[in-house]
Formats: C-alpha cells, sequence, structure tokens
C-alpha cells in the first residue's frame, strides 16, 4: 500500500542550529530539525495517522467480583512483576510508600524468575530471608513488606496494581501466561524500556499490556539509574497517563518519596518513547567515550540523538508532546544514561576492542545477569526505519545498529557525511 503524505518543513527541514555546516556531524543536522522552545507550537503531520500506530483502545471495563479490590478508593494492592535492579527499587520504593498510607495493603508481592544462586539456594528464598535481592540488587534492604514469590499466577492474584518491570524482550511470554488471570478492575503501570515491532509496525510496551490484559496501562519513566535510587539519592521521574488523571494521581502517591520526585503528564507514548530511545542513543554515547572523542562530540551526538528521538516519536504518534522532551523521562534520563547507564559502559567497551567482541558476549561478562536494551532496541528501531523508508531520515539511530551489527565500524558514529538526505522528504511530500 502507499501512503502520500506533506512533510512539514519546520520538523524536517534545513538546519537552524548548525551554523558552521562543517563538520561531519553537523552534515546530518538538515535531515532532521526542531526547535526546542516550549514557545514555539509545532504542526505536525495529520495525515500521518494513516500510518501511526493507533494508542490502544481504553480498557474494556471487566466486571470485578470483589468489592474491596475494584475501585482505586479502596485499599490497593501492588504487585511488582519483576524483580531485577530496577525492579528491586522499585518495590523499595513501594513498599515504603504502601506501609505508611492507608489507601494500600501493606503487603508488596514482587514475582521474581526463580534461579539458583552459586550456593545452592533459590534467589527468592534468599531475598525473603534476608529481605535482600542479594543478586540484583546487594546491600540494600527492601523493607520487610516486600514478598518474593517465584509462582506469577499467585503473585498477582489479588493485586489490583501492577507494575510491570522486566527486561522487554521477555514481556510478551510474561502476557500470554497472565492472560484470563487478571481479575477484577487493575491498573497497570509499565516501567519498561523497549518496544515489540511487529509486522504491523512497532507497539509500545504499555499497549502490549493493554491489549493482551485488557487493562489500562501507564508507564513511569526517568533519570532514574537504579543504584543510586537506591542509596536513596535525589531524582526525578515522570508518569505518562492515558486519560484519567485519578489513576495518575494513585501512582504519583505510590512511588513518591522526598528523594523520588514523580511528575504526571497526559503523554504515554511520548514518555515511553523517550526511555526506549535514549538506550539507542547512549549506545551512540558509548562508542564517543571508547575512541576517546572527547565531550564536545559526546555533547554532540546527544543533541543529534535527541533530535532523532523527537522527531521519530512524532512520527509515530502525533499525540507526542513537545514539552514531554523536557520531563525527566527526556532531556534528564537521556543525559544520565549517556554518562553512567549500562548501555553506556558496554558500547565503551566494544568501541575499544574496535567491534571485535560481541554484545552478547561484553553483556555475559560485563553485567552479571542484568540486561542490555539498547542493543535490541536499535534493532527494532532500525526494522521501522527500514520499513516505512525513513533510514535516510534517522542517521543516528540507523549508525548505531549498523555499527552493533559489524557492518560498520564504531567510528562510523561521527561519519554521517556519506549518508545522502533524502531531498523529498525534508523539502516536501513523500512517498511510502
Ligand atoms: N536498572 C536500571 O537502572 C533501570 C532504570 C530504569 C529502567 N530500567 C528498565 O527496567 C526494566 C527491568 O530492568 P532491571 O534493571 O530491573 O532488570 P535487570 O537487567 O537488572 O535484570 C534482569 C531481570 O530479568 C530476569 N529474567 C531473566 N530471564 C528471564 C526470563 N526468561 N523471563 C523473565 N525474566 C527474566 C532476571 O531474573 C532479572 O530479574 C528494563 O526495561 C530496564 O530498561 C532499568
Amino acid at each position: 500500500m502507499r501512503f502520500v503524505f506533506p512533510l512539514n518543513r519546520s520538523l524536517l527541514s534545513s538546519s537552524s542550529s548548525s551554523t558552521n555546516g562543517t563538520t561531519s556531524i553537523s552534515s546530518i543536522a538538515p535531515f532532521i530539525s526542531f526547535h526546542f522552545s516550549p514557545f514555539l507550537s509545532i504542526s505536525l503531520f495529520p495525515s500521518l495517522s494513516l500510518l501511526m500506530a493507533p494508542p490502544p483502545p481504553p480498557a474494556p471495563s471487566q466486571q470485578h467480583p470483589h468489592e474491596e479490590t475494584t475501585n482505586l478508593s479502596h485499599k490497593s494492592k501492588v504487585t511488582i512483576v519483576g524483580s531485577g535492579n530496577w525492579g528491586s527499587v522499585a518495590a523499595k520504593l513501594v513498599a515504603s510508600n504502601t506501609f505508611n498510607l492507608d489507601s494500600f495493603h501493606d503487603e508488596v508481592r514482587m514475582w521474581v524468575f526463580e534461579e539458583t544462586l552459586p550456593s545452592g539456594e533459590k534467589l527468592t528464598d534468599v531475598i525473603n530471608r534476608t529481605n535482600e535481592n542479594v543478586k540484583y540488587l546487594p546491600g540494600v534492604k527492601l523493607g520487610k513488606n516486600v514478598i518474593a514469590d517465584p509462582d506469577l499466577d499467585n503473585a498477582v492474584k489479588d493485586a489490583n496494581m501492577l507494575v510491570f518491570v522486566t527486561p522487554h524482550q521477555f514481556m510478551d511470554a510474561i502476557c500470554k501466561r497472565l492472560v484470563g488471570n487478571i481479575q477484577g478492575d487493575v491498573e497497570a503501570i509499565s516501567l519498561i524500556k523497549g518496544m515489540e515491532v511487529k509486522r504491523e509496525g512497532p507497539s509500545m510496551i504499555s499497549s502490549l499490556i493493554s491489549e493482551k490484559l485488557g487493562i489500562n496501562c501507564s508507564v513511569l519513566m526517568g533519570a532514574n539509574i537504579a543504584n543510586e535510587i537506591a542509596v536513596e539519592n535525589f531524582s526525578e521521574a515522570t508518569i505518562g497517563y492515558r486519560e484519567n488523571k485519578e489513576i495518575a494521581e494513585k501512582w504519583v502517591q505510590l512511588f513518591s518519596t522526598p528523594y523520588f520526585i514523580v511528575t504526571p503528564v497526559q503523554d504515554v507514548e511520548g514518555v515511553e518513547l523517550c526511555g526506549t530511545l535514549k538506550n539507542v542513543v547512549a549506545l551512540a554515547a558509548g562508542f564517543v567515550d571508547g575512541l576517546e572523542m572527547g565531550n564536545n562530540t559526546k555533547a554532540a551526538i546527544m543533541r543529534i540523538g535527541l533530535r532523532e528521538m523527537r522527531a521519530f516519536s512524532k512520527l509515530l504518534f502525533s499525540s507526542v508532546k513537545d514539552s514531554t522532551f523536557f520531563e525527566s523521562c527526556g532531556v534528564a534520563d537521556l543525559i544520565t544514561t549517556c554518562l553512567g547507564g549500562r548501555n553506556r559502559k558496554v558500547a565503551d567497551a566494544f568501541a575499544k576492542s574496535g567491534g571485535k567482541r560481541s554484545f552478547d558476549e561484553l553483556e555475559a561478562e560485563m553485567l552479571q545477569g542484568q540486561k542490555l536494551q539498547g542493543v535490541l532496541t536499535a534493532k527494532d528501531v532500525y526494522e521501522v526505519l527500514s520499513h516505512r523508508g525513513w533510514l535516510e531520515l534517522f542517521p543516528l539511530f540507523a549508525t548505531v545498529h549498523e555499527i552493533c551489527i559489524g557492518h560498520l565500524p564504531p567510528s562510523a558514529i561521527v561519519e554521517y557525511s556519506d549518508r545522502k538526505c533524502k531531498e523529498t522528504l525534508v523539502e516536501g511530500s513523500a512517498e511510502f
């Protein structure tokens, strides 16, 4: 099928921010340009809606068997689905609030993908005995009201607030297992960074949860390196909600602490895409670090990356708001991930090896069971770009994937000059 749509010059036009136009990096500036002024309103691509993945329909309201678990104004019961590094910190944050607030049951169940530790003990048993996730968050007490549970069905059975926080590649299987087991009026929130790419197009993890389980799903993203929040250093996060502000406020109540400030915005896709796409930019930042190119280059890569994040998000979902990119989930998460995240760290090692060592090998060696998201996301993004004919509009995203799969050397991260600008896309209408 072919679609014809007009492209708006203010989003995809010649660059205004690159003044000298002489470096190889600035040569990509003409491809996608936008202004970060909150005062400028940029009209978006109305006819692009034909190409966009529609936001998931509102969750069908389900018949609830028990009065107590159906209304968020009654005591809510929370389960965390996931128990990695961030999952454990999320459990700690949530448990401190459920313990203190009357509107929540004290106990927080945390589903654990069971594993046997080198000592021969089950991880779940050790968490319940020591109140610590010794593998993914050693040295941090989770709160006595956190109960680790290796049985997924049991962990979710009485909960009416579900927090999903696993690496995104496992979510399809988790949702399949949960279908039919979620009872009553349940609300979900996803802390997961990543997307699924299907033949019909990309699907955000919150949409996967909504569609598979028939429940509304908000998202929480932000500049949140888990280990720093675990030791209660001040940070911020953004909740993206769809329509119901009351639900957003309930999530804010559940996650907020004096050291973790949570702001709700009505932009699920914008918040989630920020959290997802910044991992691709973090790989680029890691390549720059590995090649010892310095701070100016890294800042340039981050700026170009942010510009591509915004353009890509808006091409996929016209509802995405510019202001979302100024929230914690946007520029702040991009900065922290490019300075300190695991994707940056492994990409740095990959570049130092001259691209000779595989990401799988480096992940296994450097992350002790934690998962890299950026490499998979770069592949997913690349599939969307090539399927839709957008590769030349997103040279940074495309190059990151090509480096990851060994088609380009790490140094290609700053060599955009041979990537030709697709004039039709930049100047006027484009055909797909
Ligand atoms: N760690 C952070 O600093 C951080 C911060 C913000 C967001 N996130 C996001 O949170 C999500 C979860 O990351 P994390 O840091 O909690 O996890 P992690 O990478 O630390 O740990 C991996 C988790 O996956 C589990 N697992 C392994 N195989 C599995 C399988 N087959 N099925 C289900 N689970 C399996 C492991 O038991 C472990 O709990 C990711 O989307 C990540 O991008 C992480």
